[in-house]
């Protein structure tokens, strides 16, 4: 990319990264990513693309055919991409679902980054190793699947899912269980509390809290919690939801869902250039698009 003054411009050599997904309009990436790249000052350019469930298997070999480099996959492309891609990293392969695709000279390799963007903000952001651990998501959907099986691969002591809807719960819980040995359980969402008190990180996956619904939470008396418990909500927008508001008011450690999506977003380019993607630029930008949000 060629700088005119203050103007960064595309040339025949820039590189093409992006995002699929359907909506698309409102994803955080291309503004995350492009700053990213530009900090690195790295000749790519990020590109979101609005693609239709009809059209995936185009818009897999429209990659190949174009060499775009990377793309993120996002809702509700994540499973069906699957079936164009040519290899599958084992993670990836256990949730069954991609959402990082890398172009490696016409061979395509899928990764899922959702999973360990949330491992990564654990362990950097909380500062918690989830080895040993008595761990309870809530939600049993896309995010839930990826959270518990990266999770179930990482030595916790048990995985307890917590869903509105049992039955969902059960069939992850089973299916985690079943792949990967680790000690599982399913639940209603109402049973939660008797788990409570035997549990060392809470996880948010349900969309209860995020905004316009800022005042709702998922049914948690974080006053059940060991002393020690970490409360994470993955919800993103607000920053700082309800249900880590009330874990706050009784002294627990919280994790909002920025960091999932900053590190998820910068696994990718990991993958994609093997470079260190500059987190605090990211943050930052994801922050003030955020804020952004809120005023308009
Ligand atoms: N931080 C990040 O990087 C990141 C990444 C991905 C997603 N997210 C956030 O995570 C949330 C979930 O995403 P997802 O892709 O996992 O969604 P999803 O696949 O649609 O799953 C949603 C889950 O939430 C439950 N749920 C929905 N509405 C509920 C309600 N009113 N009360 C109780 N439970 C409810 C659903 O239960 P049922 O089975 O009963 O319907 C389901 O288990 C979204 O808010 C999204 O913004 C954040």
């Amino acid at each position: 990319m060629v700088a005119y003054g203050d103007e960064r411009c595309l040339t025949g050599s820039t590189g093409v990264l992006g995002v699929i997904g359907d909506p698309i309009a409102h994803s955080l990436s291309p503004a995350m990513q492009n700053a990213a790249l530009e900090a690195l000052g790295l000749d790519y350019v990020y590109v979101p693309f609005h693609v239709s469930p009809l059209h995936v298997k185009e818009a897999i070999a429209g990659m190949k055919a174009l060499g775009i480099r990377g793309l993120n996959v996002t809702i509700p492309h994540k499973v069906a991409v699957i079936d164009y891609i040519d290899e599958i990293e084992p993670v990836a392969g256990l949730i069954g679902a991609v959402n990082t695709i890398s172009n490696q000279g016409g061979y395509l390799v899928g990764y899922n980054t959702d999973a360990c963007g949330f491992l990564r903000s654990l362990k950097e952001e909380a500062k918690r190793d989830p080895q040993g651990q008595r761990i309870t998501i809530m939600g049993a959907g896309g995010s839930a699947r990826a959270i518990g099986f990266q999770l179930a691969v990482s030595q916790i002591e048990y995985l307890v899912i917590a869903n509105r809807t049992k039955s969902s719960a059960v069939a992850l819980a089973d299916e985690i269980g079943a792949k990967t040995k680790c000690s599982t359980v399913g639940i209603g969402l109402e049973e939660l509390e008797s788990y409570l008190p035997v549990t060392d990180i809470l996880i948010n996956t349900t969309p209860l809290g995020m905004h316009p619904q800022v005042d709702t939470m998922p049914p948690v008396d974080c006053g059940k919690l060991p002393a020690s418990a970490v409360v994470c909500d993955i919800v993103y927008n607000p920053l700082e939801t309800m249900l880590l508001k009330k874990a706050a008011a009784c002294g627990l450690p919280t994790l909002p869902g920025l960091g999932m999506l900053v590190y998820q977003g910068a696994a990718a380019l990991e993958i994609w250039l093997e470079v260190k993607p500059p987190i605090d630029v990211m943050k930052a930008v994801v922050r003030r698009e955020l804020e952004k949000r809120k005023e308009s």
